[in-house]
């Protein structure tokens, strides 16, 4: 009996810090969840992790692949973003270096899937673009699908994109990000520089919302999240407040209880209470709540959540009230960057060498200029 061959592409997503860790798992859980046929992978900052973590992603993915760690050091422009934290998010452009895939559905670690999406490994532009012009007219090979940006819609959202790994386009990035840096500090401004014309290029290399939708959508345009949300396949849960942050039964509260995103972070902990742990990466506070409140857990309420932060949390962060935005005021996501569960392995020191064509690792001696 021959075996049927599969396709060389698969799904990815990226662990710099064991921070992430249980987002990682509970999207892997989600994915595998849809019954996609294909492998699932997770590229890890070399060094980075603990490893009980290594231990717990060897056994959730099909792969674990260590990648050197990159950072951009860049605080000016990642205070700009409001997330001094996302400096090492550039070792993201170690996707291209897969060269044994011909696609590589990368998914960020905040991410969750809800409904199948094999087909973006499918169906994604394969470079020669519908509309007759080379590359499906884009000046750089590398990027046959991606989702546009919310804070500034002709830039794509990194969280979630199709690559076309190549050697030639690798070098390129970490040329550019020795180079000339990146614009927010992170992965998005990087890409974004270096695929600069992707809001321009032909439709197959764009993908629907509904495959990346970033839950600040959830309270920038209500009518059309009432509208659509049924269609969502991904939802992104961008900035600094995260599911696995806060404990279970404030999560709903934090992120924005009244605006449609707390049945997604719902969502998220069904399925990480079924595959990943029953026990919160919080403290165990809020399950033993839960659990005197009902038989099963209930979605959460404002009235019970409003008690669980009267009664005391770490996450006691109501920024959001505020100013109703994902991205903070420095200081205020400064005081949120750091989880107080896991292990925070910072990261080493890298730094970018001038004139060189690659970032470079910074040795342990102090720095001569
Ligand atoms: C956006 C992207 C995320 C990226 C960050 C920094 O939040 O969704 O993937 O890491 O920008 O560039
Ligand atoms: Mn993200």
């Amino acid at each position: 009996m021959s075996e049927v061959s599969l396709p060389r592409v698969c799904f990815a997503t990226l662990l710099t810090t064991d921070s992430y860790l249980h987002g990682a798992l509970t999207l892997a859980a989600s994915l595998r969840e849809t019954g996609t046929k294909y492998k699932i992978i997770c590229l890890v900052a070399e060094g980075q992790l603990s490893k009980p973590a290594l231990e717990r992603l060897s056994s959730a993915f099909d792969r674990v692949v260590s990648v050197p760690v990159l950072d951009t050091h860049d605080y000016a422009n990642l205070a700009l973003l409001g997330r001094p934290d996302l400096g090492a998010t550039v070792t993201k452009i170690a996707v291209w270096s897969l060269t044994e895939y011909d696609r590589v559905a990368f998914l960020d670690a905040d991410t969750l899937v809800l409904e199948p999406i094999d087909s973006i490994l499918e169906n994604a532009a394969d470079g020669s673009g519908s509309g007759g012009r080379p590359n499906g007219g884009m000046q750089n090979e590398g990027l046959l699908a991606a989702a546009p940006d919310l804070g500034w819609p002709d830039c794509f959202n990194s969280g979630v994109f199709v690559a076309k790994p190549s050697e030639s386009t690798h070098a390129n990035l970490l040329k550019m990000l020795a180079t000339q840096g990146s614009f927010d500090g992170g992965d998005q401004g990087l890409l974004n520089a270096y695929f600069n014309d992707w809001s321009r290029a032909d439709h197959t290399h764009r993908l629907p919302f509904s495959y990346n939708t970033t839950s600040t959508s959830f309270y920038t345009y209500a009518p059309a999240f009432a509208r659509f949300s049924s269609d969502i396949k991904v939802v992104h849960f961008i900035g600094p407040h995260k599911p696995w942050k806060h404990q279970r039964l404030i999560t709903g509260y934090i992120m924005g209880n009244s605006k449609g995103l707390s049945k997604f972070v719902e969502k998220w902990w069904h399925i990480h209470d079924a595959h990943v742990s029953f026990w919160s990466p919080g403290i165990l506070f809020d399950k033993l709540i839960a659990l005197s409140l009902s038989d099963s857990f209930k979605p959460v309420t404002e009235e019970a959540a409003e008690e669980v932060v009267a009664i005391g949390s770490h996450a006691m962060d109501d920024s959001w009230k505020r100013d109703g935005s994902d991205y903070l005021s420095v200081d205020e996501s400064r005081a949120t960057a750091n989880d107080d569960w896991g292990s925070f392995t910072p990261a080493p020191d890298f730094m970018l060498s001038s004139g060189s064509s690659s970032p470079t690792r910074s040795t342990g001696s102090p720095r001569s200029s």
